[in-house]
């Protein structure tokens, strides 16, 4: 009972030593801790003759002690202690050899979260300090149950994903732990997604200005990609404008992808920008504003405005994909529609003028007829006159 408790205790010592030493060693390869006395022993079995250790195959060695079991003591170890450390007897045959790596043990991380939508939350983490050793992570999340489930890692660009979270849950924990050959260090981060939901930018922003309107700009853009595409979670859209230069926005919001200002600047280049928000939850975060544009509103100073007054609105009669950048070919058109009127008025008076040559010839033919008849019809009545009774 007595040295069971004994080697109990013995075991517990060990641990507590090799914790303290803040080392282990893999496939000969020693890790150590940065600051640190580092022990490395010659052999499993202490070794009775005086042994020499060595770096690098070269006797110069970095501070140290080797003590009477022929194990070799580095005191308060820094990057140049690292290398391959091999231990001989006094006829120079090598006992051991061991690669020293020396790091730190994994800090805290620094974790952020980014949710761009419902169905996703991509969190990721940077190292507060730099441990010169290889690094392994393991990610895992849960909501309000004891389940823990994956947060699928991606190493080399440190972020793991989470997909189709539970949303409706008020809070999750995520636990992201850093491993390496010295020791693993847990890190904890509550999650309100319904606050951290964040959309992308609106994308494909356009900005045109709009034919025969010298202060509208037709704007419009889609819904960011990562944002799922049925219309369960509708967007919000904020749009801001303002004449280059000026220092003071106009602000529109609309749940469509498209809207006209009515307000520009006359003459003036805009900037505009959209942002977007979930609709439906406030708590969520507006996006950032999509990359700034600059556009016209439509000049056609030397061009005819057509009359409206008659109800008829030039947008009607001119359709979207016909908006200047555009005064060019909107001219070029009714060049056109000139020309082909002018023809159309050329080949109609060419068919009267036609009809009207027919039917004179006609007419003339007709009296030609009538007066060849009559002349016969004479002849034939003196004929019968000159035919004795
Ligand atoms: C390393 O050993 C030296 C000398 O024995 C001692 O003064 C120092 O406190 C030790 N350092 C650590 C971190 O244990
Ligand atoms: C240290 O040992 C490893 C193999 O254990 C070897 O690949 C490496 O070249 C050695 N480095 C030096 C400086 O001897
Ligand atoms: C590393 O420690 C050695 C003593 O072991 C010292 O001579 C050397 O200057 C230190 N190097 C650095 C970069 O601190
Ligand atoms: C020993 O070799 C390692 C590479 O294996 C190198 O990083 C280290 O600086 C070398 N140390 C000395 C003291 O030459
Ligand atoms: C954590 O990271 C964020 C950005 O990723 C940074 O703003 C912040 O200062 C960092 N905090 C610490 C303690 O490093
Ligand atoms: C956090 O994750 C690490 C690594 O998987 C695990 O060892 C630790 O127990 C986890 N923490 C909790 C509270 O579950
Ligand atoms: C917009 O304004 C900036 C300065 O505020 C100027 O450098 C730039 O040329 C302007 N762009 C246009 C198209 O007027």
């Amino acid at each position: 009972m007595q040295s069971l408790l004994f080697s109990a205790l013995c075991l517990k010592l060990f641990w507590i030593l090799s914790c303290w030493a803040q080392s282990w060693t893999t496939d000969g390869v020693y890790y150590g801790m940065l600051g640190s006395n580092v022990t490395l022993a010659c052999g499993t079995s202490p070794q009775r003759s005086p042994v020499e250790w060595r770096l690098n195959q070269s006797s110069m060695l970095p501070w140290h002690h080797v003590t009477a079991e022929g194990s070799l003591v580095l005191f308060n170890v820094n990057q140049s202690a690292q290398g391959n450390y091999s231990c001989h007897d006094d006829q120079g045959a090598a006992h051991n050899t061991v690669s020293l790596m020396l790091g730190y043990l994994p800090g805290t991380l620094n974790v952020s979260c980014r949710v761009p939508s419902h169905k996703h939350v991509r969190c990721s983490w940077v190292r507060p300090i730099h441990t010169f050793l290889p690094a392994q992570y393991h990610a895992s999340y849960k909501g309000g149950g004891p389940e823990w489930k994956p947060c699928v890692v991606d190493s080399a660009n440190r972020h793991c994903d989470i997909y189709q979270p539970n949303f409706w849950q008020p809070a999750h924990l995520l636990n992201i732990t850093e491993a390496n050959p010295l020791g693993a260090t847990p890190t904890y981060k509550k999650l309100k997604l319904h606050e951290l939901l964040k959309p992308d930018p609106p994308e494909e922003l356009v900005v045109m200005g709009q034919s025969y309107f010298p202060t509208r700009l037709r704007v419009s853009w889609r819904y960011p990609l990562s944002w799922p595409k049925h219309h369960a979670f509708p967007l919000l859209f904020q749009i801001r404008y303002r004449p280059n230069g000026s220092t003071h926005w106009a602000q529109i919001e609309s749940m469509e992808t498209t809207v006209v200002v009515l307000d520009a600047l006359e003459g003036h280049p805009h900037q505009v920008q959209v942002r977007a928000q979930d609709e439906a939850n406030a708590d969520s975060q507006w996006s950032d504003w999509s990359p700034l544009l600059l556009a016209r509103p439509w000049e056609g100073n030397n061009y005819v405005v057509p009359d409206v007054s008659e109800g008829t609105l030039p947008s009607e009669v001119f359709p979207d994909d016909q908006f200047s950048t555009g005064t060019f070919t909107s001219k070029t058109q009714t060049e056109e529609e000139e020309k082909l009127s002018l023809v159309i008025l050329l080949v109609l008076f060419s068919i009267v003028i036609f009809i009207i040559i027919l039917s004179l010839t006609v007419v003339m033919c007709m009296r030609q007829r009538r007066r060849h008849v009559t002349k016969q019809e004479v002849s034939s009545m003196l004929k019968m006159k000159a035919i004795p009774l």
